[in-house]
């Protein structure tokens, strides 16, 4: 097939691409979303500090237009993202009671995937929870820190019974080399919630990279998580430099795990990415596909 997407449906899998919103009304942006992609995140806009700005004054405009437009083009979404540290307004950090703070992440994952309900193929329940370095362990947030380490399985419950029709995903970055300490933190949480019927479906791997792409032991990692019986997912993928090879190796790596559903890739051209100066994605700014374009069709 002659389009990313295309080519990824061909072993039933999905390519997909951040969308930002604003983006929207740029009509090169559009045509390459449309002609390459059958899968959309959005980058902000399902977001808490966009979502729910004030306590109980939720603003889904934003999100809206995206999945219309994702749903005209019969583009998949995943939903990114309910639980997160980041980009967390401040009356959420703010807060100190651990019982106000439940009911509020309850009502906040609640009623965002109420609102988006059997339009989402995945959500990231929860994003980043876990600490650099070596410990192991989850970062400090206001949820660690007055939850404690339930949060997370509280958080996967209340999006099971929100909408059952999703795939519930816990998303996050450098857990791609098989011996991090991040990496066999993440993946004893997967064992211990797949063990206890804490319902979680899938896992995603940010994969941002630098240059030289993912480390050697990636497919490892990412098979060694399917064996737990969740889907994985490449989520949010862009490689310094963008060499071929890197981008290559990163696709290759998912096609050979079998419950690796998808690969997102996180923007479209280099001038639409977080790290636009790094050049990282597979359009330039003029939107012309880059050699790594090439390289990643070949290796769907
Ligand atoms: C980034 C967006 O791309 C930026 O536009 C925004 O300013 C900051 O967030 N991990 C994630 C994504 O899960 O949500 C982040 O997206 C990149 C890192």
């Amino acid at each position: 097939a002659g389009t990313l997407g295309a080519q990824a449906a061909q072993s039933g899998r999905y390519f997909g691409t951040a969308v930002a919103s604003g983006r929207l009304g740029d009509d090169t942006y559009t045509a390459i979303l449309d002609r390459e992609f059958n899968a959309v995140t959005p980058e902000n806009e399902m977001k808490w500090d966009t979502t729910e700005p004030s306590r109980g004054s939720f603003n889904f405009g934003p999100a809206d237009r995206i999945v219309s437009h994702a749903t005209a083009h019969g583009q998949r979404v995943r939903g990114h993202t309910l639980v997160w540290h980041s980009q967390l307004p401040g009356w959420v950090g703010s807060l100190t009671d651990a019982n106000t703070l439940r009911s509020v992440m309850r009502h906040h994952i609640t009623t965002e995937m109420t609102h988006f309900k059997g339009r989402i193929y995945a959500w990231d329940v929860v994003n980043e929870a876990f600490a650099d370095g070596g410990s192991g362990q989850h970062r400090s947030s206001v949820f660690q820190n007055l939850l404690g380490d339930g949060f997370i399985e509280d958080a996967f419950r209340t999006a099971r019974s929100a909408d059952p029709s999703a795939k519930l995903c816990y998303n996050d970055y450098s857990i791609e080399n098989w011996s991090d300490a991040k990496t066999q933190g993440v993946y004893r949480m997967v064992r211990d919630f797949k063990a206890r019927g804490v319902p979680i479906d899938c896992v995603g791997f940010q994969s941002h990279f630098g240059t030289g792409g993912p480390p050697a032991s990636f497919q490892t990692t990412l098979s060694n998580f399917a064996a737990l019986g969740v889907d994985i997912q490449i989520t949010e993928l862009d490689i310094a430099q963008a060499p071929s090879t890197a981008y290559a190796n990163t696709v290759r790596a998912c096609m050979n795990v079998a419950r690796c559903t998808g690969i997102t890739v996180w923007g479209i051209r280099d001038s639409d990415s977080w790290r636009s100066g790094e050049n990282p994605l597979l359009f330039d700014a003029a939107g012309n596909k880059k050699p790594a374009y090439q390289a990643v069709l070949s290796a769907l």
